[in-house]
C-alpha cells in the first residue's frame, strides 16, 4: 500500500483516516493542488505553494505550515515513491468540528497529501486533438479559490463525457470563462485570447506558463475573454492544466473547429512548453 501524508505523518494510505466531522466531508470546506513531478521534482512548485495561500486565505484557514516545511513534506513523499513523474495532490481542510456553518474556534486544519502515477496524455489527444461541448457556467463566483467543492465541475464534466466529449467549455454570461477542469483559450488571427484573472476562473498555474511562453516567442496573448458567438469561427481552441498540459480542440459541439486538426500556434507553444519542462527538470 503506497503511503500517504496525513497530519504530520507518513503512513499507508489504507491506514489514513479522518473524521466524518472534518468540515471537508461535511461542508466542502477546505482547498486543494494539484502539482505535476517531472524526473523527481516538481514542476512550479513555488507558484503552487502561492495559489495554495492564495486559496487558504480566500478561505480564512491558517496555512498550517511554511514554504519550506512544505517542501519538506512533498520532497519526502516524492521519495518515498521512487522519484520519476507523479503528480502531488495536497488537501487542506478547515478540520474537524461539531457540524455548524460558522466557523469553529482553535481547530486545527486537517492536512492530506498523496502521490499517484503521472498519466500519460494519450498520443491521440495531441495528434488529433480532443472535442469539447459547451455550457453554461454553473459554478459559484469564486472560482480563483481553489475549493474542494466541485459538485458542479463533476456535473459539467460529466456532461461532456455523456456526450461523448473530453471537456466542457463553459459559459457565462455570453463569453469563454475556461473549462470545467482546466483553463482555455483561443486563436484568432494569430492572437491568442484566454479570460483574464477573476473570480469567474481558476489561475491555472500551467496558463501561467502558456503566457510568459507566448510572450517570450513573440506571440501576441491578450488576456481577454472570448465572446461565444465567435467560438465557431477561431483559428484554433486550446485547454490547459497541470496534468493534460496544452491540449489543442479540434471538435466544439460536434462541428470542426478551424481546419480540424492541432493548429501551429498550438504546435509551436507545445513545443515550448516540453522545453520548458525539461528546463526545469535539468535546473532541479
Ligand atoms: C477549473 C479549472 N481551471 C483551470 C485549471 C488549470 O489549473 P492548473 O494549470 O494549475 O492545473 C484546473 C485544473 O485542475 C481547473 O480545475
Amino acid at each position: 500500500m503506497t503511503d500517504v501524508f496525513l497530519n504530520g505523518k507518513f503512513i499507508a494510505a489504507d491506514e489514513a483516516k479522518v473524521s466524518v466531522l472534518d468540515r471537508g466531508f461535511v461542508f466542502g470546506d477546505g482547498v486543494y493542488e494539484v502539482i505535476p513531478v517531472y524526473d523527481g521534482h516538481c514542476f512550479k512548485l513555488k507558484s503552487h505553494l502561492e495559489r495554495l495561500q492564495n486559496s487558504l486565505d480566500e478561505s480564512r484557514i491558517v496555512n498550517p505550515y511554511s514554504e519550506k516545511h512544505w517542501e519538506t513534506v512533498l520532497n519526502k513523499l516524492i521519495n518515498l515513491h521512487l522519484g520519476g513523474d507523479q503528480v502531488l495532490y495536497i488537501q487542506v481542510t478547515r478540520g474537524v468540528a461539531a457540524r455548524d456553518h460558522v466557523f469553529p474556534e482553535n481547530t486545527n486544519p486537517t492536512v492530506f497529501v498523496m502521490s499517484n502515477l503521472m498519466q500519460v496524455v494519450p498520443v491521440k489527444y495531441k495528434k488529433n486533438g480532443i472535442s469539447a461541448i459547451s455550457l453554461k457556467d454553473s459554478r459559484w463566483q469564486r472560482c480563483n479559490i481553489k475549493s474542494t467543492s466541485l459538485l458542479p465541475n463533476c456535473l459539467l464534466k460529466q456532461q461532456a463525457k455523456d456526450a461523448g466529449a473530453e471537456e466542457a467549455l463553459l459559459i457565462s454570461d455570453g463569453y469563454l470563462t475556461e473549462g470545467s477542469t482546466s483553463n482555455a483559450y483561443a486563436v484568432i488571427d494569430g492572437v491568442i485570447y484566454t479570460a483574464p484573472k477573476s473570480g469567474k476562473i481558476l489561475a491555472g498555474i500551467t496558463r501561467e506558463v502558456v503566457i510568459s511562453l507566448a510572450s517570450k516567442a513573440g506571440i501576441r496573448l491578450i488576456e481577454e475573454p472570448v465572446a461565444e458567438f465567435k467560438l465557431t469561427d477561431v483559428d484554433e481552441l486550446w485547454t490547459s492544466s497541470s496534468t493534460k498540459e496544452v491540449l489543442p480542440i479540434t471538435r466544439l459541439n460536434g462541428v470542426k473547429v478551424g481546419e480540424g486538426i492541432p493548429g501551429p500556434v498550438w504546435q509551436k507553444i507545445d513545443a515550448l512548453y516540453q522545453h520548458a519542462k525539461a528546463e526545469e527538470r535539468n535546473d532541479g
